[in-house]
C-alpha cells in the first residue's frame, strides 16, 4: 500500500485499514494531505467542514468522551464495556474527527453541507494511503452524541460525520469485494 499509485487506482485500491500502529503521520505530511483534501467539492464555499486533530494524551480525553456517551445509550452498562469503550480512541496513534457545523445558506441545504464534509474525509483516506498510511472511517454511538460533539467544542447540532483512525499498517489490511458496475451503474434512457 505504501507504493505511489495514480489518482484512479488509488480510489480503486483504497482499503480501510482496521490495524494500525505508530508513527502517526509527521505533521507536514499530514498538513500536505489536509490542503489537498480540503478541497472537496463545495456548494457556495461555505466552508462549514472543520478536522480535528486528536493525538497523544488528547485521545484518551476522547475516549473518556466515547465512555459517557457508551453510558447514556446503555445506563446499565458493565464496568467492562465502559472500559473498551474507554480504549477505542487507542486503537490507533491518531483520531481525526472530521466534523460539520452547518451554516444558514438560502441556496445550499444541510445536507449538502454535511456532504462536503464526507468529501473531506473520503479525501483524507486516500490522500494518508497515497502518503503511505493507512486509516479507517469509523462512526458509531460517540459520532452522534451531543455530549461527544460538546466535549468535543462543537455544538449539540453540529455533525461529527466520522472519526478517522489513522496510523502505520500493523498488518496488511484485508481485500474487500468492490461494488460492481452491473450492480450500481443503469444507463438512464427517458421511456
Ligand atoms: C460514514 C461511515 C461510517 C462508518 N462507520 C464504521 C464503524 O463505526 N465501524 C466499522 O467497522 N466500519 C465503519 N465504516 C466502514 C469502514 O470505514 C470501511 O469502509 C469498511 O470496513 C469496508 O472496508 P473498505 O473501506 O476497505 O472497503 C464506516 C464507513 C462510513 C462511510
Amino acid at each position: 500500500m505504501s507504493q505511489k499509485l495514480d489518482a484512479l487506482s488509488l480510489l480503486a485500491e483504497r482499503r480501510s485499514a482496521g490495524k494500525l500502529t505508530d508513527p502517526a503521520p509527521p505533521g507536514q505530511v499530514l498538513d500536505r494531505v489536509l490542503t489537498a483534501a480540503l478541497r472537496a467539492p463545495d456548494h457556495g464555499n461555505l466552508r462549514a467542514f472543520r478536522v480535528l486533530v486528536i493525538e497523544g494524551d488528547a485521545r484518551r480525553a476522547l475516549g473518556e468522551l466515547m465512555a459517557d456517551a457508551a453510558q447514556r445509550e446503555n445506563p446499565s452498562i458493565e464496568a467492562a464495556g465502559l472500559e473498551s469503550a474507554k480504549k477505542k480512541a487507542l486503537r490507533a496513534p491518531m483520531v481525526l474527527a472530521i466534523a460539520c457545523t452547518p451554516k444558514p445558506s438560502p441556496k445550499v441545504p444541510e445536507i449538502e453541507q454535511v456532504l462536503t464534509a464526507g468529501c473531506v474525509a473520503h479525501a483524507i483516506l486516500i490522500g494518508l494511503q497515497a502518503e503511505g498510511f493507512g486509516a479507517m472511517w469509523r462512526t458509531g454511538g460517540p459520532a452522534y452524541d451531543a455530549g461527544v460533539k460538546v466535549g468535543l467544542g462543537l455544538r449539540a447540532e453540529d455533525h461529527i460525520v466520522g472519526f478517522l483512525y489513522v496510523g502505520t499498517l500493523a498488518s496488511e489490511p484485508p481485500a474487500m469485494p468492490r461494488p460492481s458496475l452491473a450492480d450500481h451503474v443503469v444507463r438512464w434512457t427517458p421511456s
